[in-house]
């Protein structure tokens, strides 16, 4: 007899302590059993049945040498007892190289259930967080569950709550923090919120069809292209592959064009005199989403060239020597230049015609006004954004449109200064867009932002692409809803200046499930984890079905 592993849920009446609170539960309880292909009988034995039967609980208060936390990266973890929040002993984290490096739990037995988890933060590092990790579908995620603004000579709390998804596997709870100073912590607690649900093992995600959804990109053929962002990691799941050919006209890798991706360290520092000026580049992260785009009829937004994140350090220092001196201004434009003739010319004899748009610069506005001060700025200067659009615009293939990106700038004082340093480059001839990255949530106001792609217009010029739309959920309840009213407002008033003669030529979403998000706690996307449609994708389909 063939036999297949299928899950069943087994009640068991368990006493459970719940965020604090008793409660006389009823847990559910999730294990393997086996079904008859022959009969579809549920083939259950008493072995199956799993001892797993208490809510999970994490608490450290290092009272003395005998902690759980486990280290995470680089670190050395050591129990002291100068330092404590309460009782007498603490755990100082140190030797951390990098923002992730910290202190660690496993917490897969909080898989399916909502988990509060709190703790006492020391730091000269203004900004401590308790975070948590886990793969879905390959993709692994990074969320925050609580951060604290730190003092160095006494402690501050913090604590959140956080839902673990069932299809979530190899979760991790950790403390880490943007900078590398050490880290106190004290008196950790994680506990399961309401009824435990125990899973062993990740619920797979079962799919739906999606093959009778009305088509985004059809339906907004006449405007505009609508694009979203891919890892390599989804184009390997058909379910995923179809809804993408189905419903976008546009693609952009959410890493694998990046410079961190791009620049190749090992072969740039095997020979340093050869690569002086040109950094080795390679480009076997990038192939197989351009595949996927060029066999399907998607074109390309490439992204990005120029950004302060994921982009390796080295690339800045003398002699590629990290912890030497800053590389020089005459250095720095020339390795500028290499960098992106090297990209765009691998790009056009490879794909000829596929990558239709470049964020050539990203995110070179600071939030505190002015320019962002990145090792970019730094070693070239404040023409560095010139410059660079300089080179972009004599490497690039005629028809490939060169664009400016960043997040927040449909806020006033950022719009300003995004102006300000873009005029030059306006007047140079050398930028065609602007891109408005839009990591928004749903009490963004509509018309503001509406207003400052009008001024983008305006005042520049500029063509604009919507480049990585994604919008955070409200709290209440019916989070779906609104959340869907608002994709149906904001598209609406896009299409609106549209038609009033605005060039928006794209709009692309930041990832296609929320699980694939790398927002995925505040579920800022159109389709649900299993691909079913949310309200969100209902409403961008009816703004333009309703447009007068
Ligand atoms: C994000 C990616 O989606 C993540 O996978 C990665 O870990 C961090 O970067 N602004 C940008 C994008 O321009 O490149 C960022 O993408 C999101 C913010």
């Amino acid at each position: 007899m063939k036999l297949k592993k299928v899950y069943a849920f087994i009640h068991s009446v368990l006493m459970l302590t719940a965020c604090g609170s008793a409660q006389a539960p009823v847990q559910e309880t999730a294990q393997e059993s086996t079904v008859s292909e022959e009969t579809g009988e549920e083939l259950l034995s008493l072995a199956d049945i799993t001892e797993e039967t208490e809510a999970p609980v994490i608490g450290d208060t290092f009272s003395d040498e005998n902690f759980s936390a486990e280290k995470r990266g680089t670190v050395i973890l050591r129990y002291t007892e100068d330092e404590a929040a309460s009782d007498k002993g603490a755990l100082r984290i140190f030797n951390r190289n990098n923002a992730w490096d910290g202190a660690q739990y496993n917490a897969e037995k909080f898989r399916g259930n909502e988990l509060e988890a709190e703790g006492s933060f020391r730091s000269a590092n203004p900004d401590v967080r308790i975070s948590v990790q886990y793969t879905i579908n390959d993709n692994t995620t990074y969320n925050t569950i609580a951060s604290v603004n730190t003092k160095e000579d006494s402690y501050s709390k913090c604590s959140g709550k956080y839902f673990i998804p069932k299809n979530a596997e190899n979760i991790i709870l950790y403390v880490e923090s943007d900078r590398l100073e050490d880290i106190y912590i004290d008196d950790i607690s994680v506990k399961v919120c309401g009824d435990y649900t125990y899973y062993p093992e990740a619920v797979p995600t079962e799919f739906v069809n999606t093959s009778d959804y009305p088509s985004l990109k059809d339906e907004y053929k006449e405007y505009f292209r609508i694009g979203t962002a891919t890892t390599p990691n989804l184009l390997d799941k058909e379910p995923y592959t179809e809804l993408i050919k189905a419903q976008y006209n546009s693609m952009t890798m959410g890493n694998s064009f990046k410079p961190d991706s791009i620049l190749d360290h090992n072969k740039t520092v095997r020979d340093v005199e050869k690569y002086m000026y040109s950094p080795a580049v390679k480009f076997d992260a990038v192939k197989k989403e351009l595949d996927y785009a060029r066999d399907n009829g998607l074109t390309v937004r490439g992204h990005t060239l120029l950004w302060h994140n994921q982009t390796p350090e080295w690339l800045f220092y003398k002699n590629y020597n990290i912890g030497g001196e800053l590389a020089d201004r005459e250095t720095m434009l020339l390795r500028m230049e290499n960098y992106i003739k090297n990209v765009m010319e691998w790009t056009e004899e490879n794909y000829p015609g596929l990558v239709r748009a470049w964020d050539v610069v990203n995110e070179a506005a600071d939030d505190g006004g002015g320019m962002r001060k990145s090792l970019w700025y730094q070693t070239v200067g404040e023409d560095y954004i010139e410059q660079a659009f300089k080179f972009a615009r004599k490497y690039a293939p005629e028809d490939t449109k060169l664009f400016y990106n960043d997040y927040n700038s449909y806020q006033t004082r950022k719009q300003n200064d995004i102006i300000t340093f873009l005029r030059p480059v306006v007047e140079a001839g050398n930028i065609d867009g602007m891109g408005m990255q839009s990591h928004i949530n749903v009490d963004i106001s509509i018309s503001q932002y509406m207003a400052a792609l009008q001024k983008y217009y305006d005042e520049l010029g500029l063509e604009i692409n919507v480049t990585e739309l994604d919008v955070c959920r409200g709290k209440g309840d019916d989070w779906q809803q609104e959340q869907g009213e608002y994709y149906k407002e904001f598209m609406s008033e896009i299409l609106k200046l549209r038609k009033n003669g605005v060039p928006i030529t794209s709009v692309t979403l930041w990832g296609i499930s929320d699980t694939d998000s790398w927002l995925s706690s505040t579920y800022p996307l159109i389709f649900n984890d299993d691909l079913s449609r949310k309200p969100a994708f209902d409403g961008m389909i009816e703004a333009v079905k309703n447009l007068e």
